[in-house]
Order: C-alpha cells, then sequence, then structure tokens
C-alpha cells in the first residue's frame, strides 16, 4: 500500500538513488548530504516521500520564500508512475503552502522535459516562459 509522509534527514541515501535513476533530474553540487539537511531543516513540513512498505518510490521538495512556493525535484519511480502519486505530491505541498496563506507555486522546469511539462499542465498548472541564466560571482 502506498502512503505519504514527511521526508527525514535518514532518508537522503534512497532519496539520492530515486533521483540518480532519472536522467531528467539534474543534481547540483547543493545536492549532497550537507545541502539536503540544509534544505529539510528550513523546509520540514514541505518536503514529502511516498514509501511502498520500507521503500521510498516517490518524493518532491517544496520550499517557500514565504512569498511564494516552489518545487524541486519531483520523482516518481519508473514502476510507479501513471498511478496518481506525482499529483498526491505536488497536493501535499500545495496544502502545506495554503496553511501560510500562500497561493503561487513556481516549478523550474527544463523545456525539453516534455513529460513533465505534460504533467504539470495536466494538474491544472499554466506555463510561464522565463529566459533566464545563472549569475555567478
Ligand atoms: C512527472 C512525474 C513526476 C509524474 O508522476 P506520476 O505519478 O506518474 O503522475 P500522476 O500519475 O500523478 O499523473 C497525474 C496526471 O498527469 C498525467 N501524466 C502523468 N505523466 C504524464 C506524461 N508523461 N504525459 C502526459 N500526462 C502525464 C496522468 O495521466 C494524470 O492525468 P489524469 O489525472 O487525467 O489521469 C513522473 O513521470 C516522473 O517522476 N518523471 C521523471 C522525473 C521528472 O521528470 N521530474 C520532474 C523534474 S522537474
Amino acid at each position: 500500500m502506498i502512503k505519504y509522509r514527511k521526508m527525514r534527514m535518514g532518508d537522503y541515501k534512497d532519496i539520492l538513488e530515486l533521483y540518480k535513476s532519472s536522467e531528467k533530474i539534474v543534481l547540483y553540487s547543493t545536492d549532497d548530504k550537507k545541502g539536503y539537511k540544509l534544505f529539510l531543516t528550513k523546509n520540514k513540513d514541505m518536503c514529502f516521500v511516498a514509501t511502498d512498505g520500507d521503500k521510498i518510490i516517490a518524493s518532491i521538495q517544496g520550499a517557500t520564500d514565504y512569498k511564494r512556493g516552489y518545487i524541486h525535484h519531483l520523482i516518481v519511480h519508473e514502476e510507479y508512475r501513471k498511478k496518481g502519486i506525482g499529483k498526491k505530491l505536488v497536493s501535499l505541498v500545495i496544502e502545506a503552502l495554503k496553511k501560510l496563506k500562500l497561493s503561487d507555486v513556481v516549478i523550474l522546469v527544463n523545456n525539453k522535459n516534455k513529460s513533465v511539462k505534460s504533467f504539470y499542465k495536466k494538474i491544472g498548472f499554466q506555463f510561464l516562459t522565463v529566459n533566464f541564466g545563472y549569475v555567478e560571482w
């Protein structure tokens, strides 16, 4: 049975493995264990996993700057896709944001990731095209 719970510090190894199973998840140096712990400390009520028994089969990292919400690294294990799990994880983040009276959610999606764009459109997100770059210092 699929269950949902908040992400924990001890989940890092399993979640990293899940991320690495998809080329669609682009990992940065800030996705190391230290970055994960910091992110989770700051956003502990907005990060969730789905489990099947002991196994983590999906995860989402939500965050907020208290102006709007952000979603990072949503992933559902290949064998569990198209069962409503991704949608449920997004809804958990939205519920957490609503408690803070926030209604906007920003998701940065690679324009070439057609499947994730279809997914977000299907669950009601509106697409804004923004060209942006990183500024290094
Ligand atoms: C995108 C992803 C999270 C979707 O998860 P999922 O659990 O399969 O999605 P759901 O089952 O909740 O789907 C919700 C709706 O979107 C639709 N949908 C899901 N994937 C879709 C796809 N690839 N193309 C078109 N529609 C899709 C479903 O059919 C469903 O529609 P319905 O409510 O009318 O039945 C999953 O495919 C994934 O992990 N992809 C790889 C990682 C990735 O790209 N992450 C995003 C990084 S920004």
